[in-house]
């Protein structure tokens, strides 16, 4: 009997760890919502109003959850290694061709997304989609560990003890412990002080690098600082805390920025397009004409002609998940 009631929860319990233990998200909730929150107030008006067009309210902040909400449907399998990128531990620098083919990386899905979702000629709900996959992405890539070491998944396979007795492990420090410390849960308080703090020199110079391969490689060179300073024991308290601090703001701050640049440069390039093409085509008449259609001629196919139907089949998307 007893022995019974313990079997029933063995799954459970397994089914928990592998939970816990799996990629806990990119900056955790705490971290994409500053992200969203800095880049909320950077918007230009134009901008605003394409993603209200498109997501139905500008809240940046909650659209950046939803890639991470989306992970336990198999139906979106294919964006799982679409959350980073890794390079080997000897290189310091991210080498697309090697560490994102295909553009099956975090780099290579923010300037696809971005692309997408300004994109008039695509259905709405693909562009939505896309929308807010970019948004993810972007705050994504500004955590250092996810432009990281495939072979220990980022630090997720690293543990950690944080302030004395949290287990948790690398790659969820900075996600989410760090912040977590600092915040105490107001991560809107947290995301104000960042706002209020920016250097305006350090801001200039986000904004003027809009490279997604920049920001992978900013990161790049942090992670290799994270793991030249963690302790051998690797028990990280207030002291680590107070010199990592630091780094985990600018990020955030950077991303948030970088986040409402990008935004901005992608929906004003997608304006002038829609201007041009105002600006080539005949004014239309307020009523449409109508115009004696001709018969539509239509030419019948030989048999035993073949018939070559181009048909686009996608890439099958191979993603061994580590
Ligand atoms: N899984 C494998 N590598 C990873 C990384 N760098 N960040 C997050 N999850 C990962
Ligand atoms: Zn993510
Ligand atoms: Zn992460």
């Amino acid at each position: 009997m007893k022995s019974r009631a313990i079997s029933k929860w063995i799954p459970w319990v397994g089914l928990i760890a592998v939970t816990l233990g799996s990629h806990a998200g990119a900056w955790g909730e705490e971290g994409h919502q500053i992200v969203g929150t800095i880049a909320m107030t950077r918007l230009t008006p134009q901008t605003r109003a394409a993603i209200i067009e498109l997501l139905g309210n500008d809240d940046l902040a909650k659209a950046g959850l939803w890639a991470d909400q989306i992970r336990g449907d198999s139906k979106y399998d294919w964006a799982k290694p679409l959350h980073y990128v890794n390079a080997p531990r000897n290189e310091n620098i991210i080498v697309l061709d090697r560490d994102c083919a295909k553009g099956e990386c975090v780099i290579g899905a923010i300037t696809r997304f971005l692309a997408v979702a300004t994109d008039s000629t695509k259905p709405i709900e693909e562009r939505r989609e896309a929308l807010k996959f970019a948004i993810h992405f972007i705050g994504d890539l500004h955590q250092p560990l996810h432009a990281g070491y495939a072979d220990d998944m980022g630090g997720n396979r690293i543990q950690v003890i944080a302030f004395g007795d949290k287990k948790t492990n690398l790659h969820a420090l900075w996600d989410s412990v760090l912040i977590y410390h600092k915040s105490q849960g107001d991560w809107r308080g947290l995301a104000k002080a960042l706002e209020t703090d920016m250097p305006a020199k350090e801001v200039a110079q986000w904004e003027g690098n809009l490279d997604p391969l920049a920001w992978g490689n900013e990161s790049r060179a942090i992670t290799r600082v994270i793991y030249n300073d963690l302790p051998a024991n690797a028990k990280v308290g207030e002291a680590y805390y107070e010199s990592n601090f630091p780094t985990v703001a600018r990020r955030l701050a950077a991303g948030g920025v970088r986040l409402a640049a990008a935004l901005n440069k992608a929906f004003a390039a997608q304006n002038a397009v829609k201007n041009d093409a105002r600006a080539v085509s005949p004014v239309r008449p307020s009523t449409p004409i109508q115009v004696d259609k001709p018969a539509t001629k239509v030419t019948p196919i030989p048999t035993g002609v073949p018939v070559v139907v181009p048909v686009v089949v996608p890439a099958p998307v191979t993603v061994p998940v580590p």
